[in-house]
């Protein structure tokens, strides 16, 4: 939810505005520009469209020299895509670049008026640096101390004042800002992976501190201007994990990814046959007096807490719930000490997991979340962190991101199984190594490429799709549905395999296709039947399944038959295999695979 970044040191800033702008596009891509402190003129340059339209725009402008600037990538919130609606925006004393939503800029435009100040855009931003202009008389300080109390909503601004050339001041509230300085200047980005060409050492600005960035020096002030020592982190991610490594895209490279994201992740921690946590400083007792698990996420994140919910039900049996995050605070969810409420992100930002998780904080749930990005606000705010080590996953459509918090909720479910005596400790290093075998079975998938993109040059014309299953097949079809959808704008929708007889299935013609997702022996013979029912109405069936199918010739049109693994660990194979059905049909179709129209990656407004 838009991309920020700002630089002021030695090197000319134009360059480096504009490289971070691209590592930070998957942010929003509906406007970029930047703005260059050049003696005594601020230039801004910028455009609708993509960061590629601005770096061409910027190259073609005279005079771009600058070693303190500014740059902005937009997702549209308030006002249509325009330029004039482009970040920067800028006022007689400032240039400001702003993430978030002002919640109240109405009211501040309504004062403002009257004050005389009239704005050119159609933006809550441009209010923003009016009303840092109206407050400003000489101390930034106290400009922004006083915007901070005006302003409600979520904010991270990097504003440069006229009459201080070379320093930028930056300040938030909930919206991410990270910074770092090296020996050749100061560096503030709203996502790590702006800064890791230039350093992996960061840290997070804290909410209501004011951060200044010179030629030689950052220095972390409370709002009273107290100077605080920031809290370094450091990551482990390299600049080649952030690019596209010789794939056409980020969403393929991630793909491909998943066998390392996911050793990366589990690995670490199963020692002697079990789940431990020590590393991750997560404490035993977080496992004990549960009466019930509450999952709480958005989108793709709150697939992984359905493959949560039907692995802590079934093994450990108590009542799991999974709430979509931005329902969660407004429905009053009963939960008390003996609730476990677990938050899963992959960014760690989104405003309605992050609000979620605030209730449950509030409310004296025990609280946990299943975090990617370190240091992001959710796992600063839970009692405990489970980091995921999936690496940047920089594709809109999250793949490597899901099949790790999925392990991620495996991880906790061994750990309940131990904790709470339901399983052995015999039991649980059985379960343990299925687990890894299961997770084995992405590497034979990402073989099947070729033969799931036969499949994907079938489908890749049809208007709508349906995916279905039953229980922990109908999580991970919940999942295969989302990637199809969204970035290759088929209608698709994931049904209860039982649930789609029940009005759904008036919309199955001939030819549409259903991916049917059966690993469960259990209740096999059960999807099959609700599979025969679609194919005896002129369905394309393309059906994904670890089971033996001889003898169910006619059932499909398509098979995609995975390894076969334990029916408890059966999504992995099934999930790799539905994201490069996705991924091909998407570029069968025509379309940008890693930005689909209206989307970004970091949801930071509500
Ligand atoms: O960063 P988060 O995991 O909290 O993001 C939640 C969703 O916005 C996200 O999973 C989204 O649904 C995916 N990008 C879709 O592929």
């Amino acid at each position: 939810m838009c991309g920020i970044i700002g630089f002021t040191g030695t090197s000319q800033a134009a360059d480096i505005l504009i490289n971070g702008l691209q590592s930070l596009e998957y942010r929003g891509y509906d406007s970029a520009g930047i703005a260059l402190v050049q003696d005594d003129q601020t230039k801004v340059i910028k455009t609708t469209g993509k960061v590629a339209e601005l770096r061409d725009k910027v190259a073609a402008t005279e005079g771009t020299h600058g070693t303190c600037g500014i740059g902005h990538t937009r997702w549209a919130t308030h006002g249509g895509v325009t330029t004039v609606n482009a970040h920067p925006h800028q006022t007689p004393k400032v240039t400001l670049i702003h993430n978030g939503i002002i919640e109240n800029y109405k009211e501040v435009a309504a004062d403002l008026a009257k004050k005389g100040y009239t704005p050119v855009s159609e933006t809550d931003t441009e209010i923003a640096a009016l009303l840092i202009d109206s407050l400003y008389e000489g101390d930034p300080f106290d400009a922004l101390k006083k915007a901070d109390d005006i302003l409600e909503g979520a904010y991270g601004f990097c504003v440069m004042f006229k009459d201080r050339p070379g320093t930028i001041y930056c300040m938030r509230n909930a919206s991410p800002l990270v910074a770092t300085h090296t020996e050749d200047g100061s560096y503030i980005g709203s996502d790590v992976v702006a800064l890791i060409p230039y350093s992996k050492d960061y840290f997070v600005v804290p909410e209501h501190h004011i951060v200044v960035l010179e030629k030689d020096a950052i220095t972390l002030y409370t709002m009273d201007e107290k100077e605080v020592e920031p809290k370094m982190l450091h990551v482990d991610w390299d600049t080649t994990a952030a690019q596209k490594g010789g794939y056409d895209y980020f969403m393929q490279k991630e793909i491909y990814d998943q066998p390392e994201a996911v050793a990366n992740t589990i690995m670490p921690r199963i020692h002697n046959g079990k789940v431990d946590f020590s590393a991750d400083h997560i404490s035993d007792d977080l496992f004990k007096d549960i009466n019930r698990v509450i999952i709480t996420a958005c989108g793709t994140a709150m697939h992984a807490g359905l493959v949560g919910r039907s692995i802590i039900e079934s093994l450990i049996r108590i009542p799991v719930t999974v709430e979509i995050a931005s329902e969660f605070r407004y429905m009053n969810p009963i939960m008390d000490e003996h609730t476990l409420v677990i938050v899963i992100t992959q960014s760690g930002e989104t405003a309605d997991s992050l609000a979620a998780l605030r209730l449950a904080n509030e409310r004296g749930a025990k609280t946990m979340s299943i975090v990617n990005v370190k240091g992001s606000s959710i796992a600063r705010e839970s009692d405990y962190v489970l980091y995921t080590h999936a690496g940047p996953e920089i594709a809109v459509a999250s793949t490597k991101a899901f099949t790790v918090q999925c392990c991620g909720m495996y991880l906790i479910t061994m750990k309940l199984a131990e904790i709470n005596g339901i399983l052995n400790d015999e039991e649980i290093a059985s379960y343990l190594d299925k687990f890894v075998e299961a997770t084995k079975t992405i590497g034979p998938v990402l073989e099947m490429d070729e033969y799931i993109k036969t499949i994907a040059y079938k489908i890749k014309d049809t208007y709508s799709a349906f995916y279905l299953g039953r229980g922990l097949d109908y999580a991970v079809a919940c999942e295969g549905s989302l990637k199809l959808k969204e970035i290759s704008y088929v209608n698709s929708e994931a049904y209860n395999a039982g649930e789609l007889k029940h009005g759904t299935i008036s919309l199955v013609t001939e030819g549409v296709p259903i991916i049917a997702v059966a690993t469960q022996d259990h209740i096999f013979s059960k999807t099959v039947a609700n599979v025969e029912e679609v194919k005896a109405r002129g369905a394309h069936v393309i059906f994904i399944t670890d089971e033996d199918v001889s003898g169910y010739d006619g059932l499909y049109d398509d098979l995609i038959q995975v390894p076969k693994t334990d029916d408890f660990f059966a999504g992995f194979g099934v999930t790799v295999a539905m994201q490069l059905l996705a991924y091909h049909t998407t570029v069968y179709r025509g379309y940008n695979v890693d930005q689909p129209r209206n989307l970004a990656k970091s949801v930071t407004v509500e």
